[in-house]
């Protein structure tokens, strides 16, 4: 097993790493100091390991939540159901929230845990590719808006990490390609040597060869827990983790929750950064190009689809957590290794980016 740290005062905390954690409990159940703990799952990570976490609670008093799957669940209601619960089983202050699934697990309890009560611990047991290298680690919460993705949430930072990478063999493909895609987000925007590993190592990674998959996991959480630790709240360079975010929230929010994953949707944001900061005369042409490729060689999209019109495309892109008093802002990339904070971009070359990709 490895350990990695967030380093946030006494607010820091692990993420553990490493084969079959579920099944042993020694690391992480320490971090439950209570008797009262709410498990909170979807109908499809359920049946795969619910029994193995409670087993490892066997003296504690477990509930647990089960909601349907999917993006379109992560709302308001959702954590109303959660709430429901805590009150029915009058779980106090001191209870503890696991969630145990993928990022809108995660994401959801990890917003209801800051709200019952005003905030009851919780711990994060990240289920997919891309929860335990992103969404499990640094503490943004948050639910959905019919308008605008993760619109309502709190910073709230979790007690811990398990990131079980067993849990990972019954992944299906297009959830591992997604998790891929902020793998690569890394290695763009500040760690080049990481972007040269993938292009080495996408075979590998796609055959889940588990040494690579591992490697990866650790080397994003390593960038992400660093980031966090600069910048706990975004007021700068935490911004960069949402490169090609401004373009994939409108894909995402625009095709209707659900449709375009959020990974494949940041892929596709991806390409449209790496195009607008090639028109700002920062990446050359190639770049984009291997931009591109490595993300087709991780089988995401590259461009969105054809339905979303430029018009719709700016008009979701104004509900944006970057966008200051009506100013559309963008991550962009000055080199492959090396994002830009939010800035401003010409309508011009916004439109001319948009056109690029079939938005006329
Ligand atoms: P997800 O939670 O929908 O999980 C993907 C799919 O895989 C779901 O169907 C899920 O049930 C299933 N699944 C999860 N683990 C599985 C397993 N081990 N075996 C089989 N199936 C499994 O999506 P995601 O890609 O994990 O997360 C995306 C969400 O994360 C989005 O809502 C996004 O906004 C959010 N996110 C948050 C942050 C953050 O910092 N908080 C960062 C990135 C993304
Ligand atoms: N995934 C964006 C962030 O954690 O800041």
């Amino acid at each position: 097993m490895r350990i990695l740290t967030v380093t946030l005062g006494e607010r820091s905390y692990p993420i553990y790493i490493g084969k079959d954690l579920l099944r042993s409990s020694e690391a992480w159940v320490r971090h439950i100091d209570a008797t009262q703990v709410m498990i909170v799952t979807n109908e499809t990570v359920a049946p795969l390991y619910l029994d193995a976490v409670v087993r490892q609670l066997r003296d504690k008093r477990v509930a647990t939540v089960i909601l349907p799957d999917g993006e379109e669940y992560k709302t308001i209601d959702s954590a109303m159901a959660v709430f429901d619960e805590l009150l029915r089983w009058k779980f106090s202050r001191s209870a503890h929230l696991i969630a145990l699934g993928g990022g809108v697990i995660g994401d959801l309890a990890g917003f209801a845990a800051a709200c019952y009560q005003r905030g009851v611990p919780f711990l994060q047991i990240p289920t997919s590719l891309l929860a335990q290298v992103d969404s499990s680690v640094g503490g943004k919460t948050a639910v959905n808006h019919p308008r605008g993705k993760n619109m309502i949430g709190a910073f709230y930072q979790p007690k811990c990490v398990i990131a079980d990478t067993a849990t990972l063999d019954t992944l299906p493909d297009r959830e591992l390609s997604a998790g891929l895609a902020e793998v690569i987000k890394y290695g763009l925007i500040r760690d080049p040597e990481f972007f040269d590993w993938m292009e080495e190592h996408m075979d590998a990674l796609l055959r889940r060869e588990p040494e690579a998959l591992t490697y990866a996991i650790e080397r994003s959480c390593r960038n992400k827990a660093e980031v966090v630790a600069a910048d706990e709240r975004e007021a700068g360079e935490r911004a960069t983790l949402n490169l090609g975010h401004t373009f994939g929230h409108a894909v995402e929010t625009g095709m209707g929750y659900g449709r375009v994953l959020h990974g494949e949707a940041v892929a596709i944001g991806m390409c449209q950064a790496a195009d607008l900061s090639r028109r700002l005369g920062w990446l050359s042409a190639a770049d984009v190009d291997r931009i591109a490729t490595l993300l087709k060689r991780a089988r995401l999209p590259v461009a969105p689809p054809p339905s979303l019109s430029a018009e719709r495309y700016l008009e979701l892109m104004a509900v944006d957590k970057k966008n200051v008093e009506g100013q559309l802002r963008f991550i962009l990339l000055e080199r492959i290794g090396k994002a830009t904070l939010p800035r401003p971009v010409d309508v011009g070359r916004l439109t001319a980016t948009l056109e690029e990709y079939g938005r006329v």
